[in-house]
């Protein structure tokens, strides 16, 4: 059951970067993405078209969409909340895009400022306006094993959440433990709920490793056969409206437990490696993959 061959989702330039303070120029963003596609990966979400006045880091949404060389066999998706962001996004070039929505009422008003439900009407012009561009759409859902306001965050919740998205056309949903707050068996729980009513090869998985969980929870859902995984250059990440939401699971540490189970994901570890130390050193501090720092 478990997969010979894994589908990597970067998220560093999206999810790394919006919760950074610090100003990363326009061109860093851009040579960051480029140097990701040259290592390998096929999937790297390159920004957000969200409002600057919520994520300042992501207001050079179009500059970089539109800037970055496209590498043959490489799609770069980015987040729409709104069609007002979709319509950018078309016009920035945007060849796929992921709307996000949450399983807990709490973290949907905080994170996008409307209730769940209203959130899924908000999906529906995207996904038609998408659909008639031949563009694809990713579907997230935060929260999936806790939220950082309400706590507990029920699995039917996910479940019904994951079927309505995916049944509106998101080609594909990802799981998104944003507080990195789930355990293996949990996880495993959760995820075959899901699988229930919408298929494992549908599925990804999107974990932050606030409390070292985030390989564990992968191995523990490669077993059900997920196929894609989320991660993040140098273990960047965070999400702006959950306090204790910290780095993504690192890439590297991704790709060298995949590799060690003899899994095939197209990426060079190596090369891997120095992008991650080039986007440390823009922030002045040490990649936060166990992999690097062992190298
Ligand atoms: P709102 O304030 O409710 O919306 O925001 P609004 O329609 O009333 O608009 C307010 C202002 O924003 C207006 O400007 C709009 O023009 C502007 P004003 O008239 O005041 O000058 N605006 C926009 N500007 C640019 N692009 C847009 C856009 N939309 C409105 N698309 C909204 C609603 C969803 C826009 C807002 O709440 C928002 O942008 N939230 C951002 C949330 C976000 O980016 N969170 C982080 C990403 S999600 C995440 O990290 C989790 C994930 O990684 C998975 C996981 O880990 O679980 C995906
Ligand atoms: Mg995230």
């Amino acid at each position: 059951m478990i997969p010979k061959k894994v589908q990597l989702v970067e998220v560093a330039p999206r999810d790394g970067l919006q919760n950074e303070k610090l100003w990363v120029e326009t061109e860093t963003k851009i040579a960051l993405i480029e140097k990701l596609a040259k290592a390998g990966l096929t999937k790297i979400e390159a920004t957000s078209f969200v409002s600057p006045k919520w994520v300042p880091q992501m207001k050079d949404a179009f500059e970089v969409l539109s800037g970055i060389e496209r590498r043959p066999g490489v799609s770069y998706p980015v987040l729409t909340p709104n069609i007002k962001g979709f319509e950018k996004a078309l016009e920035a070039g945007a060849t796929e895009v992921a709307v996000f929505g949450a399983a807990s009422e709490a973290f949907s008003q905080n994170n996008i400022n409307c209730s769940i439900a209203e959130s899924v009407e908000r999906f529906r012009p995207i996904i038609a306006a998408a659909q008639k561009s031949g563009i694809r759409v990713r579907g997230y859902i935060s929260c999936v094993l806790g939220c950082p306001y309400q706590g507990v965050v029920s699995v039917a919740d996910v479940v019904k959440l994951a079927l309505q998205m995916f049944e509106m056309g998101c080609y594909e949903i990802s799981l998104g433990d944003t507080i990195g707050i789930g355990t293996p068996l949990q996880v495993k729980k959760m995820v075959e709920a899901v699988t229930k009513k919408v298929p494992v090869s549908k599925l990804a998985l999107h974990f932050h490793d606030t409390r070292g969980q985030a390989l564990a929870n992968i191995y523990a859902c490669l077993e059900l056969g997920v196929s894609v995984i989320d991660s993040s250059i140098a273990g960047l990440g965070g999400c702006p409206y959950a306090h204790g939401a910290s780095g993504n699971v690192a890439t590297e540490d991704v790709v060298y437990m995949l590799h060690g189970m003899g899994i095939e994901t197209g990426v060079e570890l190596e090369k891997l490696i120095e992008v991650g130390r080039f986007i440390s050193d823009v922030f002045g501090r040490a990649p936060q993959s166990k992999v690097t720092l062992a190298s």
